[in-house]
C-alpha cells in the first residue's frame, strides 16, 4: 500500500474485474480504501481481487457477484453489501454495456438500458442507508458515447424500440443516464450525499474491443481501421488514464462537497449536455426507470 488518503474508506465500485473499474479499483486499493468490486462470475472478481491486492498491497480487496442487466442481479449486489458493510462512503456506477444487436433482459428491459441506466439508478437506491450513513458520501457514475451539448434524449427511444444502432444506442443511454443522475444529484442538495457523473475517455477494454462494424452509423464505419487501432490491446494503460476521472472524484478533497457536476477526462467541471439538465426530459426519464424498478418491464 503506497498511501493511505483513503483509510477507513468503503467504496463499492461495479464492473470492478477489468477494464477501467479494475484499474479504478487498483489505484483506490494503493490509497488505502476497503475497496469491493463486482462482476457477474464470482471466480473471476475473486481472481480480480486477488490481483488488485497483490498489486497494491491492500488486503482490503472484497468482491460481490450478479448480474446488474437484472432487477433481482442488483439487489442482490445491494443486499451482499448491505450484510457485510453498514457504510458505504463512495459508490462509483462504473459497469457499462454496448450491445451489438437489441436484446431484451429477463425482465424485458432492453439490455444497454437495463446496464447503464436502471441499474446505476437502482443500485444507489437501494445502498441508500449505507450511503446515508456516511459522514460525506459520494456517487460517481461513469458516462461514455459520444455527446455534443445538443445532443438529444430521444423519450420515444429510450429503449431502442423504434430504431437501433449499437454506438448510438450505448451513447443515448448513456446521456439517459446523465439524466437521471443529474435529477439524482437535485434531490440530495444540501444532504451529505453528493452525485457526480464524469466522462473517463477512450481506453482499450474488453467493452472496445468488442466494437464489430455493424455498431457504428453508417458513414463512421469508414473509420473503423482507425477505431480498431485505437483499441488496440495495450496491457490496461489506456484504462489506467481513464481511471483517473473516478479516482480523482471518489479521492479528491478538492470535491468532497462539490455535487452535481459533469467531469472530463481532464478531471474539470464541464458544461451538461442541455437535453441532461431540461426538467422535462430528466424528469419523464427519472419517472420512466422509476417505474422499469418496481414492474421489471
Ligand atoms: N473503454 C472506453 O473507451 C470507455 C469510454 C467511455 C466510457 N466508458 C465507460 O467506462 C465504464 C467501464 O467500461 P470498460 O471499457 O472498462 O468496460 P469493460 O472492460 O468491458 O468492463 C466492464 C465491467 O462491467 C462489468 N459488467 C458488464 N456487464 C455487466 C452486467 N450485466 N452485470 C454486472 N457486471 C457487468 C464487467 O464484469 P464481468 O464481465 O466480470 O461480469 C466488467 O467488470 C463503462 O461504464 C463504459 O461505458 C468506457
Amino acid at each position: 500500500m503506497t498511501d493511505t488518503l483513503l483509510h477507513k474508506r468503503t467504496i463499492l465500485i461495479t464492473g470492478g474485474t477489468g477494464g477501467i473499474g479494475k484499474q479504478t479499483a487498483l489505484a483506490l486499493a494503493r490509497l488505502g480504501a476497503t475497496v469491493i468490486i463486482t462482476g457477474r462470475n464470482l471466480a473471476s472478481a475473486q481472481t480480480a481481487a486477488e490481483e488488485i491486492r497483490q498489486a497494491s498491497g491492500n488486503p482490503q480487496v472484497d468482491v460481490l457477484a450478479a448480474d446488474l442487466s437484472t432487477r433481482s442481479g442488483v439487489k442482490a449486489i445491494a443486499s451482499q453489501y448491505r450484510a457485510k458493510y453498514q457504510q458505504l462512503d463512495v459508490l462509483i456506477n462504473n459497469a457499462g454495456l454496448a450491445e451489438a444487436q437489441r436484446r431484451l433482459t429477463q425482465d424485458g428491459v432492453e439490455a444497454d438500458f437495463a446496464v447503464n441506466v436502471v441499474a446505476p439508478f437502482l443500485l444507489t437506491q437501494e445502498l441508500m442507508p449505507c450511503l446515508q450513513a456516511s459522514p460525506a458520501a459520494r456517487v460517481i457514475t461513469v458516462t461514455g458515447g459520444s455527446h455534443s451539448a445538443n445532443s438529444p434524449i430521444d423519450t420515444g427511444n429510450l429503449q431502442a424500440e423504434r430504431e437501433f444502432v449499437g454506438l448510438n444506442h450505448y451513447s443515448h443511454t448513456k446521456l439517459a443516464m446523465m439524466a437521471v443522475m443529474y435529477e439524482f444529484a437535485q434531490r440530495v442538495a444540501g444532504s451529505s450525499m453528493t452525485s457526480n457523473v464524469c466522462y473517463p475517455g477512450q481506453a482499450s477494454t474488453a467493452m472496445t474491443r468488442s466494437v464489430t462494424p455493424d455498431m457504428l452509423p453508417g458513414v463512421a464505419r469508414l473509420i473503423w481501421p482507425l477505431f480498431k487501432w485505437f483499441v488496440r490491446p495495450d496491457g490496461g494503460k489506456s484504462a489506467a488514464k481513464a481511471a483517473q476521472s473516478s479516482v480523482f472524484l471518489a479521492s479528491s478533497p478538492a470535491v468532497e462537497s462539490v455535487n452535481g457536476q459533469y467531469f472530463n477526462t481532464r478531471c474539470q467541471p464541464t458544461e451538461w449536455p442541455k437535453a441532461v439538465v431540461d426538467p422535462a426530459i430528466r424528469q419523464h426519464v427519472w419517472a420512466t426507470v422509476e417505474d422499469l424498478t418496481r414492474s421489471g418491464r
